[in-house]
């Protein structure tokens, strides 16, 4: 099991030193959707060049110029490239072509999708096989979580590494462990903790226990 941490909403600079803190205590550095258009693919590149031990995610939800967009993300240094479930699956074969022309990882965002069992079957029948569940900072906002979704995912998924994302913390973190999330990806509690490095190492302590 892994843990994503996910830099969504500060800029480049604090970035670049909560990594450096945080860095025994994470497996894979998420250049979060906000954080992309805040800075660019300039923060993947200088993620990678200062982490290059680190897996880096780039959480672009791509939903349209499937190719276009994973190259551009790939070529900056990113391992894994997000797509979201809900689009053309046209778009989806575009990006996990290039990945695979990368050696690299296509992570379908499932976010909003109204039949996720549907969904993964045809999503894995093209070569799909990461899937992430994921309860949005809108729909977290409305008290959801992605605890039900990540049981339904779990089920219907025959071949796929699953990532979990939505508010998750140290004290929900078991939940999702025990129904058996591949990676488990936080942002929030980490990023606006009141000590970033012991929440970080809390959650690395229980995953690697
Ligand atoms: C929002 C995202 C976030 O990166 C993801 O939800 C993780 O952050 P948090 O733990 O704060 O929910 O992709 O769209
Ligand atoms: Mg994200």
């Amino acid at each position: 099991m892994k843990l994503q941490l996910a830099l969504d909403d500060i800029p480049l600079s604090a970035v670049l030193a909560l990594v450096e803190h945080v860095r025994a205590y994470i497996d894979i550095i998420e250049v979060g959707t906000p954080f992309l258009y805040a800075e660019g693919l300039a923060a993947v590149r200088e993620l990678r060049r200062r982490f290059p031990e680190k897996e880096i995610l780039a959480d672009m939800k791509i939903m349209d110029a499937g190719e276009y967009e994973t190259r551009q993300a790939l070529a900056a240094g990113a391992d894994y490239v997000t797509v979201l479930g809900v689009t053309d699956i046209l778009t989806v074969k575009g990006c996990l072509a290039v990945a695979a022309e990368f050696g690299k990882t296509i992570v379908v965002d499932m976010i909003c999708e109204p039949d996720l069992a549907a969904r993964i079957k045809q999503l894995e029948a093209v070569g799909v096989r990461a899937l992430a569940v994921h309860t949005g900072v809108d729909q977290q906002a409305a008290g959801r979580t992605p605890l039900d979704d990540l049981r339904v995912m779990k089920s219907a998924s025959r071949s796929s590494q699953i990532f979990v994302a939505g508010g998750i913390n140290a004290a929900t973190l078991p939940d999702y462990t025990r129904l058996g999330a591949d990676v488990v990806i936080v942002g929030s509690d980490i990023c606006h903790a009141e000590n970033p490095v012991a929440a970080a190492r809390t959650m690395h302590g229980f995953l690697y226990r």
